[in-house]
Parts: C-alpha cells; structure tokens; sequence
C-alpha cells in the first residue's frame, strides 16, 4: 500500500497524445460505486446488467439506432476484434452450406492496429488498401479488394492518426455487392461526430457493427468501449455457453468485467448526452483549429483538422526536445506530430506547448 500512496496518478495538463481523457466528476463516482460489479454475469450482478442495457440503449441514439444490440467492452480493441469475430463466425456458418471457410477482411490502412491483432487471433486475411490524398479510404482500392470471401469491410469514422471520416455509405454499399458485413470504427470520433454534418451512423448507411467507445470522448472511466450491432444475429454468433455461472451464455470477449466502466460510462452519458458532448466538441474543434492556425503561422506544414485532432510536421530535434520538455507528444507511422484535443486539453495549455515550441525552435 505504502508504495501506491507515495505516487499520485499521473496529470492531464501536458497530455497531448492520449484519446483518453478525465473522467467527468459524476462517472468518477459511479465507477467508485459499482468497482465489486461483474456485468459479465448479469443474472448475478442483476443492477450493473441493466445499467448495461440502459447504456447500449443510449449508445443507440448516439449512433442512430433504434434497437441495439451490443454490450460495453474493454475498449476500441475488443470491440474491433469482436466485430471481426462475429462476421467470421456468421460468413463460416454461411460458408459451411457451400463448404468454403476462408475469408478476407477489407479495411484502409488507417484503421487502427487492433484490426490487425482481431485477423492474427481470427486467422482471416486482412487486406489493407491505400487512403486517398486526404487520408480517407480510397473507394476504387475498396472495390478492388473485395471479392467472394470478404466477410467484413471496416470504415474509420475519425481515424486515430488525422480524425477522418472514411466515406461510409459508399463503402456500405461496395460491402453489400459483394455479400459482406460492415463495421464502422466509430471509437474515438462517436461522441463528437453527432455535431458535424459527416454520414457516419446507423441511421446514415446500411452498417451491421460500430465501435464506440465511451472512455474516450465520453468522458467515462476505463474500461468502458462499446460494441453495437444492427442485427442479434451478430450477438448471438459470439455466444459461447457458461455452464457454471448464473447466466447460461456469454457473448464477450473478456469473462469477468469491470462494472465500473459500465456505470461510469451511463453517468458520464446521463450528465453530458446531447448538451454536454456538443459543447465539448464545438470546444475542442475551436482549440484544434486555433492551433493548427497558429502552427501554420510558424511556417509548419499542417494537416487541416477537420476533427479535434491535429496532425504537423516537426523536425526530429524539435519533437525530441518537445518531450524532454514533459509533454506528452507522439507522432503518426509518417513522422508526423499528433495533438489531440481532447475535453482535458485546455487553450491554456496548448498556448504554453507553443511557448517550449517557439523556445526549442529558437
Ligand atoms: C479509431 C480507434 N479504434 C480503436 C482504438 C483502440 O481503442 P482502445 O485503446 O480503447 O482499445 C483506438 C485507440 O485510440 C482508436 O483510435
């Protein structure tokens, strides 16, 4: 014990690269209270499994969708690899009828990493295609890589590298063609894409799955990611049987969960859905526009930020010394630097970073 209460956790106010974020005061006290909670026996922990259900609910109209289906996971990782694993088992169960079980996943290569974790573990084969010039999935590399075997093709809506939005429908539609499930990784751009005029969502295209994950821009304690499914069918081909527990199956990932993130994730959502999270977002965009402003007016080559996420290039030297400084910067697989604004992220503290910025480059 000794050894936790000499440390403090760490501070957020040279936090530049994380999508997570603080809590919000309301979700710190949920998760505190519901801690000793496992949703992922819900006929025992009866309470926390229908904050669940009320949570997926309104995770539904966050994204469009009447009558969900999903549960609250870890985090954008399992929900990805859970979405990869139901349309596997959902193309093997069709395959089966005509004896062909193997199967391709059609993704950018801007989709988040865990997509490649879900096929290694899922032993299906993920083809990459090329962005376009402003980073968004390239439509005519998506139509050229799906075939018979696609089982899944995933679309980023807000990308973890530049926040952009690949062109949904239109990837919905070249899935449908060729008899494939689509699933939008909607992980960290969920809570603030309702404010823009993006097509994104369950109401805007055909889409069978989303990521979205609540310990992001929602505000609410880790764990707290969110899987939503259009059809039950997608749920079901995840179930596996629980003999020994009080709930007679199980369509998780992980056994045992946190209730913390479950509770939290409903409070965070109680307090700041719809109001709140626009706020947030009409913020965040302001402060991500203003520095990329600023960065331009430095002569520093800047990705335009069309969500609150700003991508530049710095020299080597001057990211190195950027950190050396304590901010807590990272770069995209090109070298580039990454601010994230996320709701911690205050134009105070942006207007200190180009301070040491304008300091270390002088
Ligand atoms: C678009 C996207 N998807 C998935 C993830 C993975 O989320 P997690 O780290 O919560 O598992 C991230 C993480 O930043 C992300 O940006």
């Amino acid at each position: 014990m000794q050894r936790v209460r000499e440390r403090r956790p760490q501070e957020f106010d040279r936090v530049l690269s994380s999508m997570c974020t603080e809590p919000h005061p309301r979700a710190h006290e949920a998760a505190v209270d519901f801690l000793a909670t496992n949703p992922g026996d819900p006929e025992t922990y009866q309470t926390v499994a229908e904050l669940e259900e009320e949570a997926v609910a309104t995770l539904g109209e966050i994204t469009g969708l009447d009558d969900p289906y999903g549960y609250i996971a870890s985090g954008g990782t399992e929900a990805n690899i859970q979405a990869v694993h139901a349309a596997r088992n959902r193309a093997d169960a069709a395959g089966d009828a005509i004896g062909n079980n193997d199967h391709n996943i059609v993704a950018p290569t801007s989709v988040h990493f865990s997509v490649t974790k879900a096929t290694e573990m899922l032993g299906v084969d993920l083809r990459t295609v090329p962005v376009d010039d402003d980073y968004r999935a390239d439509l005519d590399a998506v139509q050229a890589a799906v075939d018979d075997d696609t089982a899944l093709v995933i679309g980023v809506a807000g990308s973890t590298e530049y926040g952009r939005v690949d062109p949904i429908s239109a990837m919905t539609d070249i899935a449908r063609d060729a008899g494939a499930l689509m699933h939008v990784d909607a992980s960290w751009g969920g809570f603030v894409l309702p404010f823009t005029d993006y097509e994104w969502s369950f109401a805007d295209a055909s889409i069978d799955s989303m990521a979205i994950d609540p310990h992001k821009f929602g505000q609410a304690p880790v764990p707290a990611g969110g899987l939503l499914a259009r059809e039950r069918a997608t749920v079901d081909a995840l179930a596996v049987e629980t003999p020994y527990l009080e709930s007679t199956s199980q369509a998780t990932l992980t056994g045992t969960r946190s209730g913390a993130g479950v509770a939290g994730a409903v409070a965070a959502m109680d307090e700041l859905w719809a109001a709140g999270y626009r706020q947030q977002y009409r913020e965040q965009q302001a402060n991500a526009e203003w520095l990329a402003s600023e960065l331009a007016a430095r002569g520093i080559d800047v990705v335009e930020p069309t969500l609150p996420l700003v991508s530049a290039s710095l020299s080597p030297a001057t990211f190195d010394a950027l950190r050396e400084a304590d901010w807590r910067i990272a770069r995209t697989a090109d070298g580039d630097l990454r601010v994230v604004c996320m709701p911690h992220v205050t134009r105070a503290s942006l207007k200190a970073f180009l301070a040491d910025l304008d300091r270390v480059r002088s």
